[in-house]
């Protein structure tokens, strides 16, 4: 078993401090090496990759359908270096219409489940799971809680940030743009659709080629996710679709346990032509203890977090046959991006095997930054 690298999101940092320092580790070394050799080195290295590939995502031509999802890359830096390191599909962390904070540090523990996996129908995420600050040394076998609240700068900030990013991608690469609508209490749906419209012309006139919505946010009440109200998401694509027009628009999905949840979502949002990939699993929400089965994460309202890593890998592969299964019975064709617990090169052949045009890996490509290579050497 190698010995684990060093995260490129420092998980004993602030998020603030991530945002201002990182990214660290080997995605350092290669924005390092990147100053030394000139910008043209790497992009000429990745257009000479590109011409033997023949693969896309969308329609745009990629190296490897597979790279990182929203959430660990948390600016161009973070997305410059995911790019340099061989991640072909970089996503910009999830953006709103304006500043939002980050929850308190600490944001992220590691993850202790009784077995390999969190089932997430079971009960085991409604007693607790035990989350503390021992990481192990095996990249491969990961678990973590992530519990940042979805911070955002300010769009006059990530505006020009994600410019850059989107200019950066090098030929068959491709930069993500993720956002969510801000659902205040006691706003109105077309309040809150509104939002989500002017966030994704925001994300739009970056140049981002790709956009994401995130609908595993929270909508009203507790664990009421706004993916658990199909209507409303499919109210929302249709007023984003008509907004964007012909720039491929995504959803992010959490896991949904019935079938029919699945093809209701599918019937209001790609079946309509306003969605071109569903992308799911984002984490799963599970109570977190301490050794003493106390609260493991500091505040109120923080007895839940959600668990991404080796532990949701069963959920995120049920889930993408799931969506498959769902697209087969309707015959509307959209793609989909699989996303749960990626940390080796089977996983992300797995992956594909259950449907999934693309891949991605967050916690796993945290602690492997080389995840890319990897898959790239055992094909
Ligand atoms: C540090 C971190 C931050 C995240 N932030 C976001 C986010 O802002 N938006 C989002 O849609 N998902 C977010 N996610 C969820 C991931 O995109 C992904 O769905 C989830 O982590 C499962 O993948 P994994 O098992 O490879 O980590 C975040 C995940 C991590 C690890």
């Amino acid at each position: 078993m190698a010995a684990m690298d060093a995260p490129f999101y420092d998980v004993n940092l602030s998020y603030e401090d991530n945002y201002a320092k990182g990214p660290f580790g080997a995605f350092a070394a290669a924005l390092e090496s990147r100053a030394g050799a000139g910008v043209a080195t790497s992009a000429a290295e990745t257009a000479a990759t590109a011409e033997a590939s023949s693969e896309n995502f969308l329609g745009l031509p990629v190296n490897l359908p597979f790279g990182i999802p929203a959430g660990p890359l948390l600016n161009s830096r973070f997305t410059d270096a995911a790019f340099l390191m061989g991640f072909d599909i970089a996503v910009y962390k999830t953006v709103r219409s304006r500043q939002w904070p980050c929850n308190r540090f600490p944001n992220v523990l590691s993850v202790h489940p009784r077995g390999a996996s969190i089932d997430p129908e079971g009960v085991e995420k409604d007693e607790g799971v035990l989350a503390d600050s021992n990481y192990g040394t095996d990249a491969t076998r990961i678990s973590i809680s992530n519990s940042f609240g979805v911070p955002s700068q300010d769009p006059d900030v990530w505006q020009p940030d994600m410019a850059a990013a989107v200019a950066h991608a090098g030929a068959g690469q491709v930069l993500v743009g993720s956002f969510q609508g801000l659902r205040k209490p006691g706003m109105s749906d077309e309040a809150y659709v509104a939002d989500c419209v002017t966030t994704a012309r925001l994300v739009q006139e970056t140049g981002a080629k790709v956009i994401e919505m995130n609908t595993s946010c929270p909508n009203e009440g507790h664990n009421r996710l706004l993916c658990h109200d199909p209507a409303l998401v499919g109210r929302i694509c249709d007023a984003v679709k008509d907004e964007i027009g012909d720039t491929p628009f995504m959803i992010k999905l959490a896991y949904l346990p019935r079938e029919e949840q699945v093809e209701q979502m599918v019937r209001s949002t790609a079946a309509h032509g306003t969605v071109q990939a569903l992308c799911t699993i984002n984490t799963i929400s599970c109570k977190l203890v301490d050794r003493n089965g106390d609260q493991a994460l500091p505040g109120a309202g923080r007895d839940r977090s959600g668990v991404c890593g080796a532990a949701i890998r069963e959920a995120g592969l049920a889930m993408v046959r799931r969506v498959a299964m769902a697209r087969e019975r309707l015959g509307t064709a959209f793609d989909i991006v699989g996303v749960g617990g990626v940390t080796t090169p089977a996983d992300y052949a797995a992956y594909r095997e259950a449907g999934a045009a693309a891949v991605m890996s967050a916690t796993g490509a945290m602690w492997n930054p080389r995840l890319a290579q990897h898959i790239k050497a055992t094909r």
